[in-house]
């Protein structure tokens, strides 16, 4: 079993909103039988799963002293992946939870105090070894702090190529035990979430080294497609081939008839004399080359 873990010292940044949207798009998506755990003392995941009818994902309420069982219980039970939720600004509850994932999601308003809080957050995954992902969550359109912030986050790590925008969507859908994928299924939210799991998904497998968990669905993103590596050699021969493709492309292609550029380069010949007299108030860069120096075309 692999655990994602949502975490941010900051509370309202949107973890339990991902962490509910993740898991049941991960079971909608088929990518096996998916757990979501809230260790969450206030329990909104907690309410939101008892207002819920659909049976999937698995829900369970851990506290920090039974969250070991509750996993080693999940992973008998054939369950693939466990979202955790985790409480805000609790420094030494969430270092514990994060001590259990294979992948950290941070999310992230686009907003400065967001952003100042991140540190905290990363500290914590890096002393247990852990790989980070940032999600920037309830982003304005167009809004040019979004690029800035994606441009600050990714001084600290990996920020994933998909941004949730602000929409009440994600609120509203949330009060009856779904989710914007099962109230509004066609809307700019649902793609965005479903969007974010398959990178999350790909991500997550080529950490754990888990081809099989690797998602059908590529995303037709150029930002996300061209970044990744391939993991099996099937994937590899298949970039090879692609490669091979565009070379031969190009020897077949007809010669240039333009006019050739000719590319000015500076021989010099003979030996170079640094001048020993610097006259005062020269700098020493004043260096004077060999009249021998010669200007040739190539
Ligand atoms: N993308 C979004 N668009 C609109 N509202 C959002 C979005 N993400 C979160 N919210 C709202 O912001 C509030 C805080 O989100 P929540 O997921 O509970 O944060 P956290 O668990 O990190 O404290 C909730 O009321 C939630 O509905
Ligand atoms: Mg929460």
């Amino acid at each position: 079993m692999y655990t994602i873990v949502a975490a941010s010292q900051k509370g309202g940044s949107g973890k339990t909103t991902l962490s509910g949207h993740l898991a049941v798009e991960a079971a909608r998506a088929g990518t096996g039988e998916i757990a979501l755990i809230d260790t969450d003392p206030q329990g909104s995941l907690a309410a939101w799963w008892n207002a819920r009818t659909a049976p999937t994902p698995r829900f369970v309420k851990a506290g920090l002293p039974d969250l070991e069982e509750a996993l080693a219980a999940l992973d008998r039970a054939g369950v693939k992946i466990a979202v955790i939720d985790t409480p805000p600004a609790i420094t030494q509850s969430i270092s514990r939870v994060v001590a259990h994932a294979d992948l950290v999601i941070v999310p992230t308003r686009p907003s400065p105090h967001d952003l100042r809080a991140v540190g905290a957050t990363v500290d914590i995954a890096e002393r247990h070894g852990k790989p980070v992902i940032f999600v920037i969550n309830a982003a304005t359109a167009r809004a040019r702090i979004t690029s800035e912030s994606a441009v600050a986050l990714s001084q600290h790590g990996t920020v994933a190529p998909v941004t949730i925008h602000h929409r009440v969507d994600f609120s509203a859908s949330m009060i009856d035990g779904r989710t914007v994928g099962e109230v509004v299924p066609n809307s700019a939210s649902a793609k965005e979430i479903s969007d974010l799991w398959v990178y999350i998904q790909d991500r997550l497998s080529r950490i754990v080294r888990d081809p099989a968990l690797l998602p059908d669905i590529k995303l037709n993103h150029l930002s996300i497609n061209s970044l990744l590596a391939p993991t099996d050699e099937n994937a590899a021969a298949e970039v090879a081939a692609k490669a091979a493709e565009i070379v031969a492309e190009a020897a077949e292609a007809p010669p240039y008839e333009g006019q050739e550029r000719r590319v000015l380069e500076r021989r010099v010949v003979g030996e170079v004399r640094i001048p020993e007299r610097r006259a005062f108030g020269r700098r020493g860069s004043d260096i004077l080359i060999h009249p021998a120096a010669q200007w040739i075309y190539k």
